[in-house]
């Protein structure tokens, strides 16, 4: 069914694990992420971010998922928009069959991040639909919005219990050092192992510890989560492709932010490079194919191989629907 994600992340904070949060953007993605947490038993958040609306159209978006909550009757799913700027695309979205908003002020002064998601949550719960804010600015890419790695900057833990109590927010989600995008941190900032393979700087786990004290029983978010997996980097550089130093969270990490209060992990990069480089590869080998059918199959199937492995060895919540 089409739900909030109230219960999901109560069962996921109290049982020591996260639910994935995958963006959608077209109907092969819909399906590899759902058919995945079908035959897993796993619950799922289906976000779609302003780019997404753009891209496929709001309608579309949400008869796909629509679509999906049929064909998987098993598992609780939400539909989630994905950094919502305003309240007004916010509202567009509460009208228009979303469970779940993010109202993302994170980059704005504290006084007009507290006002707005106040303002948006007012409107959400009076309509059944529950909000996730932002405190903190993660560094990298989203939308039209390109933050530095030195503009960024880390949640401050002594302003989080003034903020959710003064905007009755659902969920936050907090910047301890992911980033968004496949490039999330510069080869300067990593350390090489004896591998020579870059390291990258370790998530600020204190942070984390110090919100989650302030907070207790509270779900927490992480933004910018994809692991950026070696294979498919490597796979799209040998198929043409063009990734040099692209550079995830490693896995162990997002394992450990999923048995504390962190609730909901969020990925993106890593759905659009297992779909590259599937692609990529099909081309190199089948330079006779011309039928969409025939490359967005198995990328398709990689979208859903991948959302498999992150639910059982990731997130933990597979079995949990
Ligand atoms: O946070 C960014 C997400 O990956 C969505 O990306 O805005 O390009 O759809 P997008
Ligand atoms: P990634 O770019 O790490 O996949 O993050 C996605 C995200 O945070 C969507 O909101
Ligand atoms: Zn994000």
């Amino acid at each position: 069914p089409l739900v909030t994600t109230t219960e999901m992340f109560k069962k996921a904070y109290d049982g020591g694990y996260a639910i994935g949060a995958f963006n959608v953007n077209n109907m092969e993605i819909v399906q590899g992420i759902t058919e995945a947490c079908q035959e897993q038993h796993a619950p799922v958040v289906l976000q779609v971010s302003k780019g997404a609306r753009a891209y496929a159209n709001h309608t579309y978006l949400v008869k796909m998922v629509e679509a999906a909550v049929i064909e998987c009757p098993d598992i609780p799913i939400a539909l989630h928009l994905d950094h919502g700027p305003d309240f007004e695309t916010c509202k567009s979205c509460i009208d228009g069959g979303f469970t779940s908003v993010m109202i993302d002020c994170s980059s704005r002064p504290f006084d007009e991040n507290v006002e707005e998601t106040k303002k948006v949550v007012e409107y959400a719960h009076a309509h059944g639909v529950v909000v996730e804010a932002e405190l903190g600015t993660l560094a990298g890419v989203e939308d039209d919005v390109k933050v530095s790695a030195a503009d960024s900057s880390y949640t401050h833990p002594e302003e989080v219990e003034e903020f959710v109590t003064r905007t009755g927010c659902d969920s936050l989600a907090i910047a301890i050092g992911t980033s968004h995008g496949a490039y999330k941190f510069t080869p300067e900032q990593c350390t090489r192992n004896e591998q020579g393979i870059l390291v990258p700087p370790p998530l600020r786990f204190d942070v984390l510890e110090e919100v989650s004290k302030r907070l207790p029983g509270f779900p927490i978010v992480l933004h910018g989560s994809s692991s950026v997996p070696r294979e498919f980097v490597d796979k799209i550089n040998a198929h043409g492709g063009k990734m040099p130093d692209a550079i995830g969270i490693p896995e162990e990490e997002l394992r450990h932010a999923a048995q504390l209060s962190v609730c909901k992990i969020n990925i993106d990069s890593d759905i659009r490079l297992a779909i590259t480089a599937s692609i990529r590869e099909h081309f190199d080998e089948h330079p006779d194919h011309f039928d969409p059918r025939q490359y967005l199959k198995p990328a398709r199937q990689a979208v859903k191989d991948m959302v498999t492995h992150k639910l059982i060895n990731v997130l933990g919540c597979n079995g949990k629907a």
